[in-house]
């Protein structure tokens, strides 16, 4: 699939930068921390991941055989867990998941603790999600290996940005100019600020909209214009993005009802025909039909790429994978 063919100046890797200078980051904790040829790096590197995971039979590559991949889990996942797992498992790796619920942490071990116990079993790579923003950090701080964020709290999601960002490539054929709005509970979401912060520096226009009570401030600093209207952000939009309502991060009533929420920020059929005619419609995951999305739109196969960010998932998981292991591998210009 195409990569973008206009790169704005200023966004182009230097020309004489080539194995570990492409990617010169031990870990992967945020998107705020790349570069935008970073990002395109990667998404590049998944695109070679998405035929492999396409071919009928052999989807197996070894390139992590030998390694011990540990995908500490401290809240609940389907899709990035799994496909985490997937990527670790293709690519070959020994690939242990450490569910909190089931682990000393509900003895009372604490999070430096649990690192460091997770890095005294040799771990090669760790993949974590944690509910309170900037963990994932500490924990990169104190182990010997690659660490990378799966969702920290409201902070980043990186990953789930970097399959956003795939889809939207492959779909629309570029990234650069496509006008994207973010719909929901951007207050929250880790996932809406990582996509901003990764669209904008893709080059897209980014807009988020969201009731008063569940818009951050300064999104203007993450390259995102804010709405208040969901009527005024759609016209025009080439990819509608919808987000889900985080009752579990919400301290107290943040909208009047489900109902009230639908009726002014949900994405039915008649609402988005205000998007362009062929408007992608995007959601991460888990959603909550009938409250940000009806079944109409997120069933549509000719708008909904949902089930296609699934699979670019475990692209991005095996390509984030590969890349950070490189040094450790001796791979040839990454040591
Ligand atoms: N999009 C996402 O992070 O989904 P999960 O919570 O199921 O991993």
């Amino acid at each position: 699939m195409p990569s973008e063919t206009e790169v704005p100046a200023g966004q182009i890797r230097p020309a004489d930068s080539g194995g570990r200078d492409a990617f010169p980051h031990r870990h992967l904790l945020s998107i705020a921390h790349l570069k935008p040829w970073e990002i395109r790096f990667l998404l590049d590197e998944a695109e070679h991941w998405v035929g492999v995971n396409r071919g009928a039979a052999q989807k197996h590559d070894d390139r992590l055989a030998g390694l011990t991949q540990i995908n500490a889990f401290f809240e609940n996942s389907t899709r990035t867990l799994l496909s985490f797992e997937i990527a670790g498992k293709r690519l070959g790796a020994d690939v242990v998941n450490m569910h909190a619920a089931q682990s000393s942490v509900k003895k009372g071990e604490t999070l430096i603790d649990t690192a460091v116990t997770l890095n005294a079993m040799h771990a090669d790579v760790i993949v974590i999600r944690h509910g309170s923003s900037g963990a994932v950090q500490l924990i990169a701080d104190k182990v010997d290996c690659p660490v990378l964020n799966a969702g920290d709290g409201w902070h980043e999601h990186p990953t789930q940005a970097l399959l956003d960002a795939l889809t939207i490539r492959r779909r629309r054929g570029f990234i650069e100019g496509q006008i994207v709005t973010i719909c929901g509970d951007v207050l929250h979401s880790r996932v809406a600020r990582s996509n901003m912060l990764c669209l904008a520096a893709l080059g897209a226009q980014v807009r988020v909209v969201a009731p008063p009570t569940l818009m951050p401030a300064a999104v203007e600093c993450m390259g995102a214009t804010p709405y208040t209207r969901f009527d005024e952000a759609l016209a025009g939009s080439d990819v509608v993005m919808m987000l889900r309502l985080q009752n579990e991060r919400m301290d107290g009533a943040f909208i009047p009802s489900p109902r009230e929420y639908h009726a002014l920020y949900g994405l039915t059929p008649e609402r988005l025909a205000i998007a362009k005619p062929d408007a992608l419609v995007m959601h991460p995951g888990p959603m909550n039909r009938g409250v940000e999305i009806t079944s109409g739109v997120a069933d549509d196969p000719d708008r909904s790429a949902i089930t296609e960010q699934v699979e670019m998932g475990v692209a991005v998981r095996m390509a984030c994978l590969d890349v950070l292991t490189r040094s450790a591998r001796g791979v040839e210009g990454w040591t």
